[in-house]
């Protein structure tokens, strides 16, 4: 290297270590280009063989070692099994250690945790004590691949398979089989078997049909709106025209049990427009027929995902849904005339008792909230 071309102190080359930079600031460092000269490979240390690699009794005690973490791994998945179709979510026990809990939940923790553990730790046993246990250094070479350089690969999996000595140990070969079948199943049992009743008769009624009876059994009895939450029933004239109320069927805030699920389907809105005011179609004829002097209630929850549809604009009639800004036209119907949305707000069709306090005319005719693939 020539005199200009001899690194200074000033001059660090891009990539040089914090410890080349001190080498090279004390002039040590005379490697082409300002980076250090290329020393002697060391080599890789001396090979140890392992115990097992030596003795085959050891080996033995490996592979029964491996194989009992595989069986763990079994026992772990059949537990989960066994809690999730043996017990109830309800079923609660005393656990040493843990307390009282649900006796699924625990058996479910439990059972995968194991399942995955036993197949983690018998694969790492497996390599720490059976596996080819020498350091393999490889060059880098360009990315393409020769031919050559292919069937070295092929021929190294070959190596590295018959080294693992699965096919001369069937007693790892089975059990790890055994626990990779069964792992998988506590997931497919979650999937398929966690996806809960199927929706149909469910969403088809709410509380507007009216409260169900210890039988589960509900029966329609023109329940009068009342504000949520203040339980307090409204007549036609505490509604004016640009004012807005949110209510529940009567008798549903006086529930002690269930009342989110039975409030998550029953909630409602209440809006007043002129009658002048709705659309001169069959939606918006439609609307005003099933309201009560141009009163009109709808069902709250979007029929996109399920948010409530709070925000209503009383100069464009116009009800929003503030999650993905469906937008439903309250003098059509509310028909949806932006967002994700695909279908109407379902309109509960009210009327007025003797006394003048707004009431449900009859039930829901269609499934409120989210639109699901078993409607008609
Ligand atoms: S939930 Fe209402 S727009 Fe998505």
């Amino acid at each position: 290297m020539n005199e200009q071309n001899q690194p200074s102190a000033e001059v660090v080359p891009t990539g040089t270590s914090d410890a080349d930079a001190v080498r090279l600031d004390q002039g040590h460092i005379h490697g082409e280009g300002g980076y250090p000269e290329a020393f002697e490979n060391p080599g890789l240390p001396p090979h140890t063989p392992r115990l097992t690699d030596i003795d085959e009794a050891a080996a033995k005690r490996a592979e029964r070692q491996i194989a009992g973490l595989f069986t763990l791994s079994i026992i772990g998945s059949i537990l989960f099994l066994v809690g999730y179709f043996t017990f109830g979510v309800d079923a609660r026990n005393w656990f040493p250690g843990v307390g009282v809990m649900s006796t699924t939940h625990l058996l479910l923790g439990a059972g995968l945790a194991l399942g995955l553990l036993g197949i983690g730790l018998g694969v790492l046993h497996w390599s720490r004590t059976l596996m080819p246990g020498e350091e393999i250094v490889e060059s880098r070479h360009h990315l393409a691949s020769s031919d050559e350089q292919r069937a070295e690969l092929a021929d190294t999996f070959v190596k590295g398979v018959e080294g693992s000595q699965i096919n001369r140990r069937p007693l790892i070969k089975y059990s790890l089989g055994g626990a990779l079948g069964l792992v998988s199943l506590p997931i497919l049992v979650q999937l398929v078997g966690s996806l809960g009743p199927l929706p149909k008769d469910d969403l088809y009624v709410s509380a507007w049909s009216g409260l169900p009876d210890e039988n589960g059994k509900r029966t329609f009895s023109a329940p009068r709106l009342v504000l949520d939450p203040e339980n307090r029933p409204i007549k036609a004239s505490d509604v004016t025209i640009g004012s807005v109320f949110h209510v529940q069927p009567e008798g549903l805030l006086d529930l002690h049990d269930h009342v989110l699920e039975e409030k998550g389907k029953s909630s409602v809105i209440v809006m007043r427009l002129d009658p002048g005011d709705f659309a001169d179609n069959d939606l918006g004829r439609k609307a005003r027929d099933w309201g009560h002097d141009g009163i009109v209630a709808y069902s709250k929850i979007c029929t996109h995902v399920g948010c409530p549809v709070g925000l209503y604009e009383q100069t464009t009639h116009h009800l929003l849904c503030p999650c993905h800004q469906s937008t439903f036209d309250v003098t059509q119907d509310c028909k949806v005339i932006f967002g994700p949305a695909k279908r109407p707000l379902p309109q509960l069709k009210i009327t007025v008792d003797d006394e003048g306090y707004l009431i449900a005319a009859q039930p829901f005719m269609e499934p409120v909230g989210p639109s699901f693939w078993e409607r008609d």
